[in-house]
């Protein structure tokens, strides 16, 4: 009886540390494979002599339409010297505002939340120009980009928010002249809260989503996109 008990003893700790070994070694290799595949989520593309700006580039696929049209934008923008950053929202982990009013409360209006936007809280406060970029979801922007917006109420004073050039780039599946209505009536909105420095909206729809497997976005609109960012 005692050596049967004995053998069960064994044989539940040995398995107990082989089990336990292979979480741990699961544990570090999973790790290792997820840190060494997160692409940056913050690039400093151009150093120039002109505008500073940042560009929240919000929709989820690197390379997609947005990605795409945004790139273009950041090409003229790089060619008539302004500096640039951009922003891979899409990438990142922000919450939407938790409405506890802590920053209204301390000095330093510092949220309270630790995640993704306090990597762009000082880029936001540095730059000038502020390019919001994002594929039409359900009628309006990215919820990230939503949330990137609600989260700018932690440095407001008094309801007051600093002053930024702004620009909405977007694409959209559909082409009709309503498409845009409701993003484009919250981008001014928005604009407005930022001092009113409207710097300009392009608007992309008929572009190929991902239910194709090749997303798409007609040239032409590269092009213009291109010659927008050399008029900022
Ligand atoms: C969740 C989701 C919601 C979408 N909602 C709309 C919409 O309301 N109207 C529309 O025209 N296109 C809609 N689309 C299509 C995208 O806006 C369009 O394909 C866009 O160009 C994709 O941009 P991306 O390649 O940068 O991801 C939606 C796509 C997704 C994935």
């Amino acid at each position: 009886m005692e050596r049967r008990n004995f053998f069960k003893n064994t044989l539940i700790t040995t398995g107990s540390l082989l089990l336990g070994g292979a979480v741990i070694h699961r544990f570090l290799n999973d790790k290792e494979q997820v840190d060494s595949s997160l692409p940056p989520v913050v690039e400093k593309i151009h150093q120039g002599d002109g505008r500073n700006v940042l560009v929240l580039m919000s929709a989820g696929t690197r390379l997609g339409n947005t990605d795409r049209l945004t790139d273009a934008y950041i090409k003229g923008l790089v060619e008539r010297g302004h500096s640039v950053t951009k922003v891979y929202l899409g990438s990142m982990r922000i919450e939407g505002c938790r409405g506890c009013g802590a920053c209204q409360r301390n000095a330093r209006h510092q949220c309270v939340v630790q995640d993704g936007m306090q990597k762009l809280y000082p880029l936001f406060e540095e730059c000038d120009t502020v390019v919001m970029a994002s594929p039409l979801y359900f009628w309006t922007i990215t919820s990230r980009l939503k949330a990137f917006i609600e989260r700018l109420y932690a440095i407001s004073i008094n309801d007051q928010y600093p002053s930024k050039n702004t620009v909405l780039l977007m694409t959209a599946g559909d082409d009709k002249e309503t498409t845009f209505e409701e993003p484009l009536r919250y981008f001014r909105i928005i604009s407005r809260v930022l001092g009113d420095n409207e710097k300009g909206t392009y608007c992309v729809g008929g572009c190929t989503g991902c239910e194709k497997l090749a997303r798409q976005i007609d040239k032409k609109h590269l092009d213009n996109a291109y010659e927008m960012g050399m008029e900022l």
